[in-house]
């Protein structure tokens, strides 16, 4: 947006003031960012998307000054960046502020080859394009401001409808299972042998599970957001931590081979021993479920540079880099060719849980080479 609308303004400028070489460039903190740039030298010095230091260029004068100043010879090269326009032969600059009210944002400079050519009033228009171009660049800065926003809230609210479909149908799943398997277990009890009447019973306990995590996590998150999450903090033997981890996991599951790989000795850290096993089950809990079967889960934990670092690796489908950041939002799941049961919930509780332990937790992921997610804690003092 800003850069078309900086390309149309200085083709206005041309017929107004005549010039060898325009540049508009903004302040950026303490840096000048060129954002456009025509006519000599274009190309060579400072184009766009250059970033300086303002620190001792005419800039700084400028917006010290707020109010053009006019270079009427730069032989001597007084700025250092005037060299340059010498060696294209370039010796008279105008640079004037862009003005909002009364702050600077930047400057429009007009740089010519004749010693001393700008007139009085063209220094005076200049001025009043100066404060044109800043009245643009805030209007266009605002919109796109307004327009992100925009974005935001409408991915938000399709997030917050894609849940409650969601939360409504992985409640509904299990809750059925459990009424219909124990409708059968009353209704036909004496006809059942008892080995029917045990898987019966073992699909309502692993149901009644899964709901339990569920309206858990919802709640979790629901504490989360209104900041009455609690922890009860300790000393945390993280090498137990992931070996029980990993046996609870190995036992849970026939499709997958889960390993643990503890580098001893490992610091003990300060933290929630059961939010932390909470963090880990979540991520082991992941890497079987979108591993195919047959596969390897590898939990490493490792000390490095200060901090303890555990890190669950499986060679499964991988998480695209586009999807990397959403999968830590609430409700963040990869809908594509995802078939998997869940909320989204599980990275959200888990990256809040790693921060409250002043930690992170990321994933790096080559898409089809499977996915690491490193929970970072900061070691002993
Ligand atoms: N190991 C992994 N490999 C590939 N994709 C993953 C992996 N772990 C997570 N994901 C992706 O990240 C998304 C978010 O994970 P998260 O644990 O937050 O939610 P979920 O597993 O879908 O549901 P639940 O809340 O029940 O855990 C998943 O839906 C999946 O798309
Ligand atoms: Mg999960």
């Amino acid at each position: 947006e800003l850069d078309q609308a900086f390309d149309a303004f200085i083709r206005e400028v041309r017929g107004l003031v005549p010039f060898d070489r325009i540049a508009i460039v903004l302040r950026d903190n303490g840096n000048a960012q060129v954002m456009a740039v025509a006519g000599a030298g274009s190309d060579e010095i400072f184009p766009p998307g250059t970033t300086r230091p303002i620190a001792g260029s005419l800039l700084e004068e400028v917006l010290r000054r707020h109010e053009p100043v006019y270079r009427r010879d730069i032989a001597g090269a007084e700025y250092p960046e005037e060299q340059e326009f010498l060696d294209l032969h370039l010796r008279c600059r105008l640079a004037t502020p862009l003005l909002i009210g009364t702050q600077a944002i930047g400057m429009l400079s007009l740089v010519r080859r004749e010693p001393d050519s700008f007139s009085r009033q063209e220094i005076e228009l200049t001025a009043l394009l100066g404060r044109l171009v800043a009245s643009a660049v805030q209007n266009i800065r605002a919109y796109e401001a307004e327009r992100k926003t925009v974005e935001e809230l409408r991915r938000l609210s399709a997030l917050r409808a894609d849940f409650v479909s969601l939360v409504s149908h992985e409640l509904r799943t299990p809750m059925a299972a459990v009424i219909g398997s124990a409708r059968t277990l009353q209704q036909r009890w004496r006809e059942l042998t008892p080995e029917q009447r045990e898987s019966f019973l073992e699909l309502i306990s692993g149901e009644t599970n899964r709901l339990a995590t569920l309206i858990g996590d919802v709640l979790d998150t629901s504490r989360i957001e209104a900041g009455t999450f609690s922890f009860r903090f300790g000393d945390v033997d993280l090498g137990e931590l992931v070996r029980d981890s990993v046996a609870t996991a190995e036992l849970a599951t026939d499709e997958v081979s889960v390993r643990a790989e503890v580098r001893d000795p490992l610091p003990r850290v300060r933290g929630d021993a059961e939010r932390l096993r909470q963090v880990l089950m979540n991520l082991i809990d992941n890497a079987i479920k979108y591993s195919p079967a047959g596969d390897a889960i590898n939990v490493r934990a490792y000390a490095e540079d200060g901090h303890v670092r555990i890190a669950v690796s499986d060679n499964g489908p991988g998480v695209a880099r586009e999807d990397q950041r959403l999968i830590f939002e609430k409700f963040g799941r990869v809908t594509s060719g995802n078939t998997r049961p869940g909320t989204g919930l599980g990275l959200f509780i888990a990256r809040s849980i790693a921060e409250a332990h002043g930690g992170t937790l990321d994933v790096h992921s080559v898409p089809q080479h499977g996915a690491t997610f490193t929970l970072q804690l900061p070691g002993p003092g």
